[in-house]
């Protein structure tokens, strides 16, 4: 079966999707459960300690761009989706301690299956991936036979079992360019990015109608505003956001395209639509330059992501300390996601 989108409008089959799938409860997280950690001593250097145990451990910390900057600051690397799955995929580490969110940490697991691949909070989820649930998936697979199927990484172990491909908001564009012009695609399951990725190649793709609970927040009214006190500034957007920001938008990319354009570009003043975390590296790398992050709908602290923010220097702590939450997957799930993840690693 085909698809006839027109280049900037969701399927029409996603309404009643919506139903079915984005208000669904998240599914199950795979993990082992232990009692509850006794709390560290309030006198323990929380730092010099992670320090200490990571070696004892030979354990590498990987840490997403919307972390908190103090476990931002500890990590041995910090990257976006791209980035950091390549390091789990080359880590000679014993232990991968993760602090990101749970489908990053799993895909360190799927690409590590004998290491032990530790998530500070498990609750640490994703409205990407929370918001399409591998059985409603199978059942909208269903319908598109013959279509490869390419997923946002921000998706569970079983949905990337049932994947062709994977991609990031990095690599999509390049990925999916690589596809044949003939051959149907089905997106999943960020439609602001697969909308993002059909303008930029010219493609029709049918979309699962996903959103990032952060991303849809951005106000087109607010961000006008600040551009009007602000008239120099650039605005820069990560493709998760709104089709509105994004047309709004002078640069729009991944997390680690965003800084590196802060960095190398000529102007001085930026407003970022994404996660402020990931003003913490701008800081670093572009000291001089105003950042300024776009304002959420409404007086809340909605850009920030609150399953990133699980994660707290105690809690990466006490998963050193205690070699818990671990990851563990379904070995035949595993292997099936496991393709479509070297498949990636490979095309990018
Ligand atoms: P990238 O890391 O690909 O920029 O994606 C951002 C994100 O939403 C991670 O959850
Ligand atoms: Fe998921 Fe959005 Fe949070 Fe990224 S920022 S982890 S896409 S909810």
């Amino acid at each position: 079966m085909s698809s006839n989108l027109s280049l900037l409008q969701p399927p029409a089959r996603s309404d009643n999707l919506i139903d079915v799938g984005i208000l669904a409860p998240p599914f199950a997280r795979t993990a082992t459960f232990g009692a509850a950690p006794a709390a560290p001593s309030p006198s323990l250097d929380l730092e010099s300690e992670i320090i200490k145990l990571k070696r004892q451990r030979n354990a590498v910390i990987l840490a997403h761009y919307y972390q908190e900057s103090d476990i931002q600051d500890l990590a041995d690397f910090v990257g976006d989706s791209l980035e950091l799955s390549r390091r789990a995929a080359a880590t000679e580490a014993d232990i991968i301690v993760f602090a990101g969110v749970h489908f990053m940490a799993e895909t360190a697991k799927i690409l590590n299956p004998g290491k032990q691949v530790l998530l500070p909070d498990l609750d640490a989820g994703c409205s990407l991936a929370d918001g399409c649930p591998a059985d409603q998936f199978a059942k909208f697979l269903e319908r598109y036979p013959g279509h490869t199927v390419i997923s946002y990484i921000n998706c569970s172990a079983a949905v990337k079992a049932m994947s062709d491909l994977i991609c990031t908001s990095s690599n999509a564009a390049r990925l999916v360019a690589q596809i044949p012009a003939d051959q149907p695609i089905v997106f999943a399951p960020d439609r602001n990015l697969g909308r993002y990725v059909m303008k930029q190649t010219g493609r029709d793709m049918v979309l699962w109608p996903g959103t990032c609970i952060v991303h849809e927040q951005f106000s087109v009214k607010k961000i006008v505003q600040l551009r009007e006190r602000h008239p120099n500034a650039r605005l820069i957007a990560h493709p998760e956001c709104e089709e509105p920001v994004l047309r709004m938008a002078d640069f729009i990319g991944s997390t680690t395209a965003l800084l590196k354009h802060v960095e190398n570009s000529s102007e001085k003043e930026f407003i970022i639509a994404t996660e402020p975390g990931i003003l913490h590296a701008m800081q670093r790398v572009a000291p001089g330059k105003l950042l300024i992050p776009a304002p959420p709908d409404g007086n809340c602290a909605c850009n920030e992501c609150p399953h990133m923010r699980k994660n707290t220097l105690e809690k990466l702590y006490l998963c050193l300390r205690d070699r818990t939450p671990e990851i563990t997957l379904d070995a035949e799930i595993a292997r099936r996601a496991l393709r479509p993840i070297e498949r990636m690693l490979a095309m990018s």
